[in-house]
């Protein structure tokens, strides 16, 4: 397919619990050259309008409400002029860092964005957060062209955090077991932070993590 796919990494911090930890994310950037979403722009509002590079924004697509995904999403928005899109269950962590104000859409499960000739298609995978979403890529016609952009659900090497408030373990394996393990091998995930993995080279260890309990 023709569309392209932008990584940009930023950096800034998390907090939660009482706790503040500095973190770097991902902000994926998907369309083409007229136009793009933006999946959890991060931390760095200056360097994400720069990625977009001029291209009409369609959506502004949260993956979940955590403060480092969402924190530069006010200034962001009013750059791009997009809305923003987050599943309504994680509007009460939306509510803490913009108190009285709410995400422009709710996402609900295989909800489609239509971008730049593909189709994103969101996955609700509760575990990491109530609300936490991944979107699926789907490739045309053959499936190593196929993408999940997994936020903090599923990473290299594991689920995303479950320890914190308003996480839990068994609802992000059963998320990670009946949405995402069902992919083809070869789909890229592309991860809310570090580097990209594929469902194949997961797939296997689900029972060591279930094991170990994170
Ligand atoms: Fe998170």
């Amino acid at each position: 397919m023709s569309i392209r796919i932008d990584r940009l990494v930023t950096a800034g911090t998390f907090s939660l619990d009482g706790g503040t930890w500095d973190v770097e994310n991902n902000v994926w950037i998907v369309g083409d050259d007229a136009e793009c979403v933006i999946i959890d722009p991060a931390h760095d509002p200056a360097a994400v309008a720069a990625a977009v590079a001029g291209r009409k924004v369609t959506a502004i697509l949260l993956t979940h409400g955590h403060d480092d995904h969402i924190r530069a999403v006010g200034e962001v928005r009013t750059a791009v002029n997009a809305p923003v899109y987050l599943n309504r269950e994680d509007w009460m962590l939306w509510e803490r860092v913009f108190p009285g104000t709410e995400p422009d859409r709710d996402i609900a499960d295989g909800d489609t964005f239509d971008v730049g000739g593909a189709t994103l298609v969101a996955l609700h995978t509760p575990g990491h957060s109530p609300g936490s979403v991944c979107f699926l890529l789907a490739g045309e016609g053959t499936e190593s062209d196929s993408t999940v952009f997994s936020g903090d659900t599923l990473f290299q090497g594991g689920p995303g955090a479950t320890g914190r408030s308003f996480s839990d373990f068994p609802t992000i394996i059963e998320s990670i077991r009946n949405r995402l393990l069902p992919l083809p091998g070869d789909t890229v995930v592309r991860t809310g932070h570090g580097d990209p993995t594929t469902i194949g080279a997961e797939s296997p260890h689900l029972e060591e993590w279930i094991a170990r309990g994170h």
